[in-house]
């Protein structure tokens, strides 16, 4: 058995390492009320630790006392997400059933490059992966869709895509092959990783064009036709369209079906970026929301955000099989042969080679809660994003954002007439210890704070705690 397991260095003590390691994961998760949500470290103080105690490596430390001392940076010097007063930005407390999944992945540690390498990795992602596809509508639970390492890598394999579909010859001649420089489209408030990837693609940054938004903050449609009307005549090639569901400043969901009109009418490839709020495409009293959706051509969800899992569980939805596999198919001699057999082979429908196996933390959480308490946890966040509108409301504070999501940008007139209040409030809010927010500032150069309800087991007192602290930091600095 694992347990008795007697591991070097550890023969004389009365646990073994791994029933300590079970010992302090389940502390951590009866402690959670009590993680600290800030932290006020410097780089030095960290790096004189680490010199002092590991200098070169040069000799072996027991593990018991490696243990100790990881456990012990990890709590005094990080800012804890699973504190149910930590409101941002998108992280999630995690669900001990993914903990337990992560020890496991990391122990059998299957590589998923191909199906043969380990068949029950493969099919347990494929399963878990398919119900969302499944939901978000027909087509994407194929085999195409698959885990990466977070909705940057979803955003980009997006498109990577996109480019090879409008423009085959860059495939193999890449972009030289071009005598129009390809653009797109997002809002002005989707998500910088779009961006990077228009970089790392070799488009270029300036490809993207960034969208103006209405006062409700959602893509500007009439500007957008206007937009692409005019690159179109100034001799560009607009060849993809991104729309955000649940923006990151401020959960604001663009027109997805007016976009799939657009995207249709113009022939571009249709993403859809909900990496934070695709979630809540499992929940039926939320899902309409997001209605449009089924219509994108791919589309990012991030199961480490609103799904409580552990970071590095992004996913990339697509129902178009041919484009998919020109972007990304290789032949390798030394790869297993592929099976005609229903088999899936990521290494050739995905950007990684060598993959962990990051859906078993979803499966393992889907399987030990079932769908209608995970619908449940994320209806629960909704419900505290009003119950916080309601309050700050109250209270006289204004709200900046219009989203069914929680996520709730405000402001006060007070903040108005001091030099970076929002700053000063966030900084006092986080002295006091009353809560982790933050601070942002919205299309048209409008300041806010921000608060997101990213953790299941926030409560009402919780939200309470976080208005009396911003009330509090009002009065202090004001
Ligand atoms: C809308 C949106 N897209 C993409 C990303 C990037 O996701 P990740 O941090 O998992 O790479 C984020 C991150 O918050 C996001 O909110």
């Amino acid at each position: 058995m694992l347990s008795e397991l007697a591991i070097s260095g550890w023969e004389n003590s009365p646990l073994t390492i791994l029933d300590r390691l079970s010992t302090h994961v389940a502390e951590y998760f009866e402690r959670h009320s009590d993680t600290p949500i800030t932290c006020n470290v410097t780089p030095t103080e960290i790096r004189q630790h680490l010199a002092n105690e590991y200098g070169s490596f040069d000799q072996p430390i027991p593990l018991e006392s490696v243990f100790d001392d990881v456990t012990d940076m990890m709590w005094r010097w990080a800012e804890h997400a699973t504190n149910p007063r930590h409101f941002g930005l998108t992280r999630p407390t995690v669900d001990v059933a993914s903990v337990v999944a992560d020890a496991l992945v990391a122990t059998y540690d299957p590589n998923l490059a191909t199906w043969d390498f380990c068949p029950a990795a493969q099919e347990m992602e494929r399963h878990v992966i398919n119900l969302l596809g499944d939901r978000f509508g027909p087509g994407y639970a194929d085999g195409l869709s698959h885990f990466t390492s977070g909705g940057e890598e979803a955003n980009r394999t997006a498109l990577a895509v996109a480019l090879t579909q409008h423009f085959p010859e860059v495939a193999t001649d890449g972009l030289h092959a071009l005598d129009k420089q390809p653009v797109l489209y997002m809002s002005a408030e989707g998500h910088h990783s779009i961006e990077k990837a228009a970089h790392s693609t070799g488009i270029g940054r300036a490809a993207v064009r960034l969208i103006p938004v209405g006062d409700n903050l959602a893509m500007d449609v009439a500007a957008l036709t206007q937009k692409i009307e005019a690159d179109t005549a100034g001799g560009y090639v607009p060849f993809m369209l991104v729309a955000t569901a649940g923006t990151i400043n401020a959960g604001v969901i663009d027109p997805l079906e007016e976009m799939a009109e657009i995207a249709e009418r113009y022939k571009l490839w249709y993403h859809v970026d909900l990496a934070w709020a695709g979630a809540a495409i499992v929940s039926d009293r939320l899902r309409d929301h997001l209605s449009g959706i089924e219509r994108a051509d791919s589309i990012t969800c991030d199961a480490h955000k609103l799904l409580s899992v552990p970071t590095g569980a992004g996913m990339f939805f697509c129902r178009h099989r041919e484009p998919v596999a020109r972007t990304f198919g290789i032949e390798a001699s030394y790869v297993p042969d592929a099976v005609e057999d229903g088999r899936v082979y990521p290494y050739v429908t995905s950007m990684q080679w060598s993959r962990r196996f990051m859906g078993l933390k979803m499966f393992m959480m889907f399987a030990a809660r079932g769908l209608p308490e995970i619908a449940r946890r994320i209806e629960h966040q909704t419900e505290m994003g009003d119950y916080l509108r309601s309050r700050l409301v109250k209270e006289g504070w204004k709200i900046l954002n219009d989203t069914p999501l929680p996520v709730v940008c405000f402001t006060h007139s007070k903040i108005r007439s001091l030099k970076n209040g929002e700053s000063a409030i966030v900084e006092e809010v986080k002295r006091m210890e009353a809560a982790w927010i933050s601070k942002t500032t919205l299309a048209g150069g409008v300041p806010a704070l921000r608060a997101s309800i990213t953790n299941y087991n926030t409560t009402p007192a919780d939200i309470d705690v976080l208005v009396d602290g911003v009330q509090q930091a009002l009065k202090t600095i004001s």
